[in-house]
């Protein structure tokens, strides 16, 4: 080897380990590394791991609500969001996932989440943000509305939903019961409202929700629907079981 050979075959070793010496055999790649799982901040795999099995691969198709839903994401405020994601919700299968509520995901994983969902689910182009009552009801009636009363949610339930679900709510031609015992025990007041405001677009062709009929439902009357609807609950197990927000209902045969 002639001294020129020899610098060029230095030269190409140093090239070669400079540039490919992270791949010493054994040695794993980025992509291989072992993350900690309170170190992923990876929307798609947090999201996967976490929320897919339930919400559905994707935010959508699940057993449980849509998330990858505009209408939805515009209705939830970023603070109530994370809110439901740190704390669950009590008496529903909806898990809490802060390690502080018993969970395993961190302040900031939970933040990604929430942020995530808003930015890439919540606003596709086309989507004009609609104004929809307060996510919660409490803050309805921090804005001025009455509690619910469900004697007038009769009313607003044969106006509005008893020609899909039926003239009792027991089920109709194009839809099935939502008073029946075992699903309203399931469900919390929360779930209801949020049903009763932006719909379940991905369980039927149709949506039931109180924004996209022709004639809008007020705030009021969304929350007198839910009181109706709580109101059928099964009071022995029902209302601590579900409802938060139970005791600002007037119960119907309520005296
Ligand atoms: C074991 C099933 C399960 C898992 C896992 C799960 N959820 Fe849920 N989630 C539910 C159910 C059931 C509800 C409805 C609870 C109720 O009745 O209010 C719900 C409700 C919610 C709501 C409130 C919906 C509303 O009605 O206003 C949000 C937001 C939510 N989940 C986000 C998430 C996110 C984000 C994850 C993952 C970090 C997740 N969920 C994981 C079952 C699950
Ligand atoms: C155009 C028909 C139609 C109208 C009107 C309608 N719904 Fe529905 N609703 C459906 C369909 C379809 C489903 C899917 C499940 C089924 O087939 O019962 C459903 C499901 C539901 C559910 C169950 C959601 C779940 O978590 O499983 C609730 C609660 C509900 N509707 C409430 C209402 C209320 C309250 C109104 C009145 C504001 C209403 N719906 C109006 C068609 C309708």
């Amino acid at each position: 080897m002639t001294p020129k050979h020899f610098a060029l075959f230095i030269f190409i070793l140093v090239c070669g380990l400079v540039s490919g010496c992270s791949r010493f055999p054994g040695k794993p790649s980025e992509a291989e590394k072992w993350i900690a799982s309170s170190e992923v901040l990876n929307f798609d795999q947090l999201y996967g791991q976490n929320c897919a099995g339930c919400h559905g691969s994707g935010g959508r198709f699940g057993a449980a609500r849509a998330l990858n839903d505009p209408l939805f994401l515009n209705f939830i405020d970023r603070d109530n969001l994370r809110q439901v994601i740190r704390e669950g919700v009590p008496s529903t299968s909806m898990p809490a996932f802060a390690q502080k509520f018993g969970g395993q995901l961190t302040d900031a994983q939970i933040d990604l989440l929430a942020e995530q969902m808003k930015s890439q689910w919540g606003n596709p182009e086309g989507f004009n943000p609609v104004s929809l009552p307060a996510y919660r009801q409490q803050d309805n009636i921090a804005n001025g509305a009455a509690v619910g009363d469900s004697q007038r949610g009769a009313g607003v339930y044969n106006t509005h939903c008893s020609e899909c679900h039926g003239a009792d709510g027991r089920g109709g031609k194009t839809a099935g019961s939502i008073v029946d015992p075992d699903f309203l025990k399931l469900v919390s007041d929360q779930s209801l409202r949020t049903t009763v405001i932006v719909g379940r677009r991905f369980i039927g062709k149709v949506d039931c929700s109180a924004s996209t009929s022709a004639q809008p439902m007020t705030a009021q009357e969304v929350s007198d629907l839910v009181a109706w609807l709580v109101s059928q609950r099964p009071r022995a197990l029902g209302n601590e079981a579900a409802g938060q927000s139970s005791s600002e209902i007037k119960p119907a045969n309520a005296r």
